[in-house]
């Protein structure tokens, strides 16, 4: 636990800041139940899908290849499915779907954890930024395609970060979605983070009065690959910062575990968690008609992408 950690009193749910995955899911029996997490071979990803094993579960642990899959699930308590799932590669996203579907299961949860952040140099794929591409597109791909697998009870849980404040001024830039009109490695990464933000509140719209869920979830600030792009001395000031302010591994996988299997967390519908509690969004976050729009150039990016014979 990291000093600041120690005086951050617990919130409402009876967890915070420095709760970790193994606590907020201590005494659940997972048994018989079924989540596909994507990123599940590194960092809060898969630490989630760990947690999620030893509690009984059985876990479809998607990641950019099937050998990351298989190599990061081996030693967990339950045998678990690895899946490929590249979310820049929407035919990798759609075959993901079919062999989910193949496996007949419904499942009990998604858990839309990938992502990159802040590439320092602009690159697009098939007309969108990459990490717009990414975090967003391809996990719309992946999600909508799999709704009909999603239990009655089922909940998709979409990472985002505090980042989602960091945006473009437009909340999102939807006359710039390939960034060629401009690039800010950090807006980009926020506008990305958005997009999860507010898919989740539009699921939330389509799922009311079923027994589904979507939240959004922003896991703390954790060292991990995530930081990759970050030059070196951001890296090792984070190293440095890290055990007086950070949260650790098992911490940052807390919130997302909670969301998606804790009985307490089935009061939330499309909102936005933070330390297992309540958090705050930006306005944007919060802009109900700017998520509807989201969603519709959304489902038009994705049918234009299955008109593509490369994507
Ligand atoms: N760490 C933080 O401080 C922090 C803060 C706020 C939000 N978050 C969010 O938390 C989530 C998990 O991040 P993390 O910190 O655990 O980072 P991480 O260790 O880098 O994990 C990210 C995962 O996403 C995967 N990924 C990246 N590009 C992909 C692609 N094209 N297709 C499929 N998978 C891809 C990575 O796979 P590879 O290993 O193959 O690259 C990895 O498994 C991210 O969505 C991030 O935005 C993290």
């Amino acid at each position: 636990m990291s000093l600041y950690g120690r005086f951050i009193p617990k919130g409402p749910s009876g967890f915070g800041y420095s709760s970790t995955a193994e606590e907020v899911s201590a005494g659940l029996d997972l048994r018989g139940k079924n989540y596909l997490i994507t990123g599940s071979n590194s960092g809060i990803g898969r630490e989630t899908a760990r947690v999620l094993s030893v509690r009984g579960a059985t876990v479809l642990m998607a990641a950019r290849s099937q050998a990351k899959a298989v190599e990061a699930g081996r030693n967990f308590a339950q045998s678990v499915i690895p899946l490929e799932c590249d979310l820049s590669q929407p035919g990798s996203v759609r075959q993901c779907v079919e062999q989910v579907k193949q496996t007949g299961r419904l499942l009990d949860g998604i858990i839309a954890n990938a992502g990159i952040m802040a590439l320092p140099r602009w690159e697009q794929r098939y007309g969108c930024e990459l990490q717009f591409l990414t975090n967003h597109v391809g996990h719309f791909i992946l999600i909508t395609g799999l709704l009909e697998q999603l239990g009655d009870k089922g909940r998709v849980t979409l990472v985002s970060s505090r980042a989602h404040h960091r945006t473009y001024a437009e909340g999102i830039q939807f006359d710039n979605l390939s960034g060629e009109k401009g690039y800010s490695p950090w807006q980009a990464y926020g506008q990305s983070k958005l997009a999860n933000l507010l898919m989740a509140r539009s699921l939330a719209k389509r799922f009311a009065n079923s027994g589904r869920l979507a939240n959004a979830i922003h896991p703390g600030v954790i060292v991990t690959n995530l930081g990759r792009h970050l030059p070196g001395v951001g890296r090792q000031l984070l190293r440095w910062i890290n055990p007086l302010f950070l949260k650790s591994i098992p911490a940052g996988a807390a919130t997302q575990t909670w969301v998606t299997v804790h009985p307490d967390a089935a009061q939330h519908q499309g909102q936005y968690l933070a330390d297992c509690n309540l958090g705050t969004t930006s306005a944007w976050g919060r802009d109900e008609l700017l998520a509807e729009r989201l969603w519709v150039e959304s489902e038009k990016i994705v049918s234009a992408l299955e008109q593509k014979a490369d994507a």
